[in-house]
């Protein structure tokens, strides 16, 4: 089943023949893809083949210049931003927040698609928060002035936020530049154990093994989509990220695993 068939209702989001032109550069090219319920898709892609626009595209934050996008089987296009934000939660590669607030402050921003006049901040809001701040490993810091954390612990408060936000549907980019190492294997086991669908943007080709399916962009085109040892074949690594690629196995468990070294 291709990508726009199952866009009718059997994707959590879908796009058809999406292009993206920026001052007369095409960003993305032709990209057509549906994302399975409750699955885990990574994009991987060099530095500039249009992750990030991908990404800011499937969020609605960013118009196409051509093609069509669904949400839940629902063309984007027809739902408000309150309606977009109740489904899907994107945190951005270089996310900004305003300084003179503390952490918990931030990641409360996460329940204002939530919030109305009927539905005014509640204890169930409180403990979505709390627990938020627990799953990234915050609560110590959750007092905190904004502006005193470093790279990293700005990037786990953002994915606190969209995690308080409590969209079935979590748009990630690059969610673990700027993390240490356990703080980055944390985060990605639980974007994976989470009961949501994920499309997480990712540079370190090892850890997007974990993802279920992965999409290769090359210069703004899809060139592959599906199971991770599929797609990165040793061909494809050097064709689209110019590196020379050995699968190997841990000898203790048969983990597989990428060995990547200069062309
Ligand atoms: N607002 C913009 N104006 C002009 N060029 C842009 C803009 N945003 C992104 N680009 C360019 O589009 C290409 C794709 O960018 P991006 O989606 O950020 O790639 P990635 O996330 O894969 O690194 C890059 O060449 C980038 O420089
Ligand atoms: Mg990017």
């Amino acid at each position: 089943m291709n990508a726009f068939n199952q866009a009718q209702g059997t994707t959590a989001l879908a796009c058809r023949a999406l292009t993206c032109i920026i001052k007369g550069q095409a960003l993305l090219q032709d990209v057509s893809l549906g994302v399975i319920p409750g699955e885990t898709l990574g994009i991987v892609g060099p530095n500039g083949s249009g992750k990030s626009t991908l990404l800011r595209l499937l969020a609605g934050l960013q118009a196409p210049a051509s093609g069509e996008l669904w949400l839940d089987g629902l063309p984007l296009a027809s739902l408000n931003r309150r309606d977009v934000a109740q489904r899907l939660a994107l945190v951005e590669q270089q996310a900004e927040t305003a300084d003179a607030i503390s952490v918990r402050d931030a990641v409360e921003l996460g329940r204002t698609p939530w919030l109305s006049a009927l539905a005014p901040w509640s204890s169930e809001d409180q403990r979505i928060v709390q627990q938020a701040l627990a799953d990234v490993d915050l609560l110590h810091l959750s007092e905190r002035r904004w502006q005193t954390l470093s790279g990293g612990e700005r990037q786990r408060a953002h994915i606190a936020r969209a995690l308080a936000q409590q969209a079935r549907i979590l748009l990630l980019d690059e969610p673990t530049n700027h993390l240490d190492i356990q703080h980055q294997l944390n985060i990605l086991g639980l974007v994976k154990a989470l009961p949501v669908t994920s499309v997480i943007a990712l540079h370190d080709l090892n850890q997007a093994l974990q993802c279920d399916r992965l999409a290769v962009l090359h210069q703004g085109r899809l060139v592959a989509l599906g199971a991770p040892e599929t797609v990165l074949t040793p061909e494809r690594l050097q064709a689209v990220f110019g590196v020379q690629a050995r699968w190997l196995s841990d000898p203790l468990d048969g983990t597989r695993f990428l060995r990547l070294t200069p062309l």
